[in-house]
């Protein structure tokens, strides 16, 4: 932590988000960055915005919340401590419980759960959908309502356990949609349709919208993946067995997994092959490995004998990849001599990929594309095999004979 502190009163920013670094530049003449709790002592509003990551139970780890609550000094008037991270249902009141504890009563406590995407942080934060507050004391809600009364934004105002659980549920619901794309892209598969052309035709009514409807390998993330096994925790902790939610997350799981069989699909065993990541980050304008699908894809293809080679433009060192991944600078190098090249992350980078140059560098021109970013069209006209999820297969896809060729042994 010292050193993050460091980087951002250099006005570094020691993450990958867009827009941040100049929004800290332009308002460095009004921003402090400390490790001096006693710094906060006048301060009218105190957000929490830490993690909390999942304990080994599953249960959301707020052992971080809890330094907050017990490092909090002498604070002066009636200071309102503003919960962003997300907590489960009933933190609120254990954390007003343990200000009390701690003779601060006077401090005021209100759930205001952020809803911001990463990639896309600044946009979400100036132009939210809506404001949840949720609060013990009018007063304290009316106050911290009050700060965003210039962003145009709806304010839900709400109890403390509400608030937290509309930004569980919300989650929770995202999370939802996407596996059940993904479940209808691999019942595509299997019957012919194709996904992205039956998204659309979902998501135009408009009781059902159209977001959170791309089909892939899965979500990552350092939100879903922990959100969701909080809440199937808080709710079996509770007594009660949230089906929906498990079947959701295990359907993330296996998602993420079905590229392993596509590509046997097409190469037969995959020892020795030669394989191209392209993307590492969760999802593109991040750097974020957190609960990647890329890191499984990674430990899945070298338990199978491949041999990974990695790319991302911004992922520094293929952060915590495992270790026997080659991580390359360009895409270029990923491709060169491989028997595929496997789109994990949909960046923009790699919109164009489809090319003579790429086709010629690769042992054997075959995409699978995890995102669906490609024109499934364009990339076969261009002399590749192509193959997305849920997206209609050619039976000239297959490259038969590649099934016939004999992998190298290590
Ligand atoms: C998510 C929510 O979108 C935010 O509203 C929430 O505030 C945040 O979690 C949080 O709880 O802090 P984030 O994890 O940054 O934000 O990213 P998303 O854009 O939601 O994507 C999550 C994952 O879902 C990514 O791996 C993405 O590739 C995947 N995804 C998303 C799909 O597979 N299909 C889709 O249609 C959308």
């Amino acid at each position: 932590m010292p050193r993050k502190i460091d980087s951002l009163r250099r006005g570094e920013v020691p993450f990958h988000e867009p827009e941040v670094p100049e929004l800290l530049a332009r308002n460095a003449a009004r921003l402090t960055f400390t490790l001096d709790v006693n710094a906060l002592v006048d301060c009218e509003f105190l957000f929490v915005c830490v993690d909390t990551p999942p304990t080994y139970s599953g249960d959301a780890d707020l052992s971080r919340v809890w330094t907050v609550v017990d490092e909090l000094p002498d604070l002066e008037g009636r200071p309102i401590l503003v919960m962003k991270s997300t907590v489960p249902v009933g933190t609120g009141e254990k954390v007003r419980h343990g200000l009390d504890q701690r003779g601060l009563s006077h401090v005021g406590y209100v759930s205001n759960p952020e809803f911001l995407a990463e990639g896309r942080a600044v946009r979400d934060f100036m132009k939210p959908d809506r404001v949840v507050v949720g609060a013990f004391e009018t007063a304290d809600g009316d106050a911290v309502a009050a700060l965003y009364e210039d962003l145009a934004a709806p304010i839900v105002r709400t109890d403390v356990n509400s608030a937290e659980m509309i930004k569980l549920a919300a989650n929770a619901f995202l999370m939802t949609r996407i596996s059940f794309i993904n479940e209808i892209a691999n019942v595509c598969e299997a019957t012919g349709a194709d996904v992205v052309e039956v998204a659309e035709g979902i998501g135009l009514d408009h009781r059902l919208g159209s977001h959170f409807l791309r089909a892939g390998i899965g979500y990552g993330g350092s939100c879903f993946p922990k959100d969701s096994l909080a809440l199937k925790q808080l709710a079996s902790n509770s007594g009660y067995h949230f089906q929906l939610l498990s079947a959701v997350i295990e359907v993330n799981e296996l998602q993420k997994r079905r590229v392993i069989a596509k590509l046997k699909r097409h190469l037969g065993a995959l020892r020795g092959r030669k394989i191209a990541l392209l993307g590492l980050a969760f999802k593109p304008n991040t750097d974020d490995m957190r609960e990647a699908p890329s890191i499984v894809l990674a430990s899945r293809l070298l338990a199978e004998g491949a041999e990974v080679r990695a790319w991302d433009p911004v992922v520094r060192n293929g952060g915590n990849l495992p270790r026997g991944v080659e991580v390359v600078d360009t895409v270029a190098d990923a491709v060169d001599g491989a028997d595929a090249a496997v789109i994990v992350t949909e960046w923009d980078e790699l919109r164009d990929m489809a090319s003579d140059d790429i086709r010629q560098a690769m042992a054997n021109p075959l995409i699978i594309d995890g995102r669906n970013l490609l024109d499934p069209a364009a990339v076969r006209a261009a002399g590749f095999a192509y193959e997305g999820i849920g997206r209609r297969t050619l039976p000239t896809d297959v490259l038969l004979e590649t099934h016939e060729r004999e992998p190298e042994l290590r």
